[in-house]
């Protein structure tokens, strides 16, 4: 699909995101220590490739282009990026050592931070990124895209 654009693509993924989101609550909600944990993998491999790659490596360069880093909306998103990396690695720890609490805690926090900064991007930032990329930088993102989804 040529006509696809860079944010069309995270669009869709964050709606996966989402349901796994959706999919870790209802565990949580159950104790079901298991399928957490599997979950939590899921997630933890989506999240790398879409919000670790596909947008800090493809995305967020071409919008501190025009927007700088610091102290903008790419920065505080990398912030979060770094927040939900610290809570998914605490989330499996907790699985391994059958830490019930420590699962709930940082799972809930997952949850309702990953809900918030999706809502932020998908509105905010990527609204951004469809008003300022041009057509040459759109395409480059896509390339870097491509090399992410073969990884
Ligand atoms: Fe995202």
């Amino acid at each position: 699909m040529t006509s696809e654009s860079p944010t069309g693509i995270l669009r869709k993924e964050h709606e996966i995101v989402l349901k796994l989101l959706d999919n870790l609550e209802k565990c949580l909600e159950k104790s079901d220590m298991k399928s957490s944990g599997r979950n939590i993998t899921v997630l933890e491999g989506e999240f790398s490739k879409h919000s670790l790659n596909k947008e800090e490596k493809a995305l967020f360069p071409e919008i501190e282009k025009f927007m700088p880093r610091e102290g903008g909306p790419t920065g505080m998103m990398i912030m979060e990026h770094e927040d939900l990396v610290n809570s998914i690695k605490n989330c499996k720890d907790a699985v391994k050592t059958g830490n019930i609490e420590r699962l709930n805690e940082n799972g809930s926090h997952i949850i309702e931070l990953l809900r918030q900064h999706i809502g932020k991007e998908d509105n905010i930032l990527f609204m951004m990124a469809e008003m300022h990329l041009d057509g040459k930088q759109k395409k480059a993102v896509l390339e870097k895209f491509k090399k992410f989804d073969k990884k």
